[in-house]
């Protein structure tokens, strides 16, 4: 292909933004001619995934699952950005476990709970409130955030360009081939 495969694993709260910047980012490395996948939560629950739910046993199988996908994207040759809420950080670190020698970026997109809520894109904050969601991320369920993530992303007062640019400039340089390949 040319390239080498990393997988970029993009963890933060539910309208942290994580999708936006995955598409942000997918595009820019089309452009630059890297072949590339994202595997979101929210698709792979239509279909690879919609036997499980929000339980923390499910969100486990859900992540297992897709860090095991973006493994054979990985041993294919592709860039894969993957876009999970994945609260836990025992099983963010059981997926870069599974990425074994393919690079793997932990992405914190880091926007604050206030400033998700303020945002609500999909209404579900104030459905979690009204305790018609159960296990919400940040409202009744835990979300863990990174400590030592490889790359921090803000989002707040950024456009979507500036928030996907380092992540970019990483991916572009990771997947770059050497130049004796
Ligand atoms: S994860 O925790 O297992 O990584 P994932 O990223 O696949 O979550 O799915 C999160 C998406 O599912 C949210 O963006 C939201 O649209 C939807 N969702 C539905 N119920 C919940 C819930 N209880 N907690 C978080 N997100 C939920």
């Amino acid at each position: 292909m040319g390239q080498l495969p990393a997988i970029a694993w993009l963890t933060g709260l539910s309208g942290a933004g994580k999708s936006t910047i995955a598409d942000a980012v997918d595009r820019a490395l089309t452009e630059s001619g890297r072949h590339t996948m994202v595997l979101d939560g929210d698709n792979l629950r239509l279909g690879l995934n919609r036997d499980l739910g929000f339980t923390a046993t499910d969100r486990s199988e859900n992540i297992r699952r897709a860090a095991e996908t973006a493994r054979l994207m990985g041993e294919a040759g592709l860039v894969t950005i993957v876009s999970l809420i994945s609260p836990f950080r025992a099983e963010r670190q059981a997926a870069r476990a599974i990425a074994g020698d393919i690079p793997f970026v932990e992405v914190f997109i880091d926007t604050p709970l206030d400033v998700c809520e303020a945002r609500d894109p999909k209404g579900l904050y104030d459905r979690a409130r009204a305790g018609a969601i159960p296990n919400f991320t940040g409202v009744s369920a835990p979300y863990e955030a990174p400590t030592g993530p490889d790359l921090t992303l803000l989002t707040d007062g950024l456009t979507i360009d500036a928030s996907a640019a380092p992540l970019i400039e990483v991916l572009l340089h990771l997947s770059a081939a050497s130049p004796n390949s």
